[in-house]
């Protein structure tokens, strides 16, 4: 169907030429007489109907077909197959953790054509993992040296992944993927993919690192008790991050400021469907509507956004920083980090003139405030999350030694 040519039928059979060249000299005379039995073999067969010529010549290469082309599909409620393969057009989200992913993610969750669903977290590591294979050149070259060549270690992580992203939620005409540091490796997945898209979600620094820090959001090599050092840390990320998706380039990674999406979600979503192709549907405003109802937003009782995107976009979240960084820190922030100017936040003012709001954000954030009983009800009946439940999923995530590793191991 939609299959692009597949380079393991080619690599399967180039490399048995190679083994039969290799060997012909050492054995040559067991090459012959082996040839001769199975040729005989063959004759045998032929004749007693067992092997039918048809099977041979109607398709030339029939049995690697069998093997390596099984048609991969899911099947909907709607009892439609839906095709899945790496020429398909993907969608992956990505940014520093607590940069409106999450909220991102929901909104086209909303869309009828899109599924991205919950945090997958074995994407980014088995990308980070053969990272860091690369990066050794021990390590590349006896994987060179196994016959693991390039092209197919890249067949096999993409099977993985595509594996990962059609199966763990329902079948979708738009597949999408948000687990945000797989955007560090962002130019390998373009790699995988060709015609997949990044959206790269920006927000203030400030505003991450104090929901990182407030939130307790353990991530390997940020220092939760130091805004210092998680400012230079989401610094370092974000620099990544950046020089990824201009590697990737226009067509392919667009940017997107949490504090634009917040404040006027109509014309950001506007812009982002376009630039995604995926035609225009009012349901992406109202995401809070869709969550947990079938071909709607799944979300996760872990997560620790999950709580969020219950609620309708609002204000809450944008300038909950301002008054909790230590003075120094404050003083110090065009130093500490630089990517701060170079995204167009103004690292002098606390906090910066992040735009207006549309109307239907600011109702949304009266609405919210003023019902605060309401949504905290809402939260537990829908995630069935509570106290107990909340302290439980902090010591997992810090007995986990890695669970969303910002930093690279050298
Ligand atoms: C938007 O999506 C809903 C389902 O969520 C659908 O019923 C409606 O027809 C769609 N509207 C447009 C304009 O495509």
């Amino acid at each position: 169907m939609l299959y692009p040519k597949d380079d393991n039928i080619k690599l399967i059979s180039n490399n048995s030429h190679q083994l039969i060249a290799m060997r012909l000299p050492r054995n040559r005379r067991t090459i012959i007489v082996g040839g001769l039995v199975l040729f005989t073999l063959i004759v045998i067969l032929f004749k007693t109907n067992l092997l039918k010529p048809a099977c041979l010549f109607s398709n030339s290469n029939g049995n690697q077909d069998k093997m390596v082309r099984e048609e991969k599909f899911v099947i909907g409620a709607d009892h439609k197959s839906y095709v899945y393969h790496r020429n398909m057009p993907l969608i992956f989200i990505g940014g520093v953790p607590r940069s409106g992913t999450t909220l991102m993610r929901a909104m086209l969750d909303a869309h009828p054509e899109v599924r991205c669903g919950q945090e997958t977290r074995v994407i980014p590591r088995i990308l980070q993992l053969r990272s860091h294979w690369m990066k050794s050149e021990k390590e590349s070259m006896r994987l060179e040296e196994a016959g693991i060549h390039k092209e197919v270690l890249n067949s096999a992580i993409a099977q993985f992944c595509l594996e990962i992203i059609a199966k763990h939620g329902d079948p979708a005409p738009r597949l999408c993927n948000k687990d945000p540091l797989t955007l560090k490796m962002g130019s390998y997945v373009i790699e995988l993919f060709p015609n997949a898209k990044f959206i790269f979600m920006v927000r203030d620094g400030r505003g991450t690192v104090h929901s990182i820090i407030s939130r307790k959001v353990t991530i390997t090599g940020f220092d939760l008790t130091n805004y210092r050092q998680c400012m230079q840390k989401w610094n370092q990320a974000i620099t990544t991050m950046h020089d990824q998706c201009q590697e990737i380039g226009k067509d392919r990674c667009l940017m997107v400021h949490y504090e634009q999406l917040v404040l006027q979600p109509k014309k950001s979503m506007e812009r982002i469907l376009q630039f995604l192709e995926i035609p225009w549907n009012e349901s992406v405003l109202h995401h809070e509507d869709f969550i947990n109802k079938e071909n709607g937003v799944a979300l996760s009782k872990v997560e620790r956004s999950s709580d969020q995107v219950i609620k309708p976009i609002n204000l809450e979240a944008l300038t909950k920083w301002v008054g909790h960084i230590p003075e120094d820190v404050v003083q110090d922030m065009a130093n500490i980090a630089p990517m701060l100017s170079v995204l167009g936040y103004d690292p002098y003012a606390n906090p910066p003139a992040y735009g207006n709001a549309d109307s239907v954000v600011k109702e949304n954030t009266f609405k919210v405030k003023n019902n605060q009983k309401l949504w905290d009800h809402k939260v537990k009946q829908l995630l069935r999350r509570d106290e107990e439940n909340l302290e439980e999923n902090e010591n997992d995530n810090n007995q986990d030694d890695n669970p969303n590793d910002v930093n690279e191991r050298t």
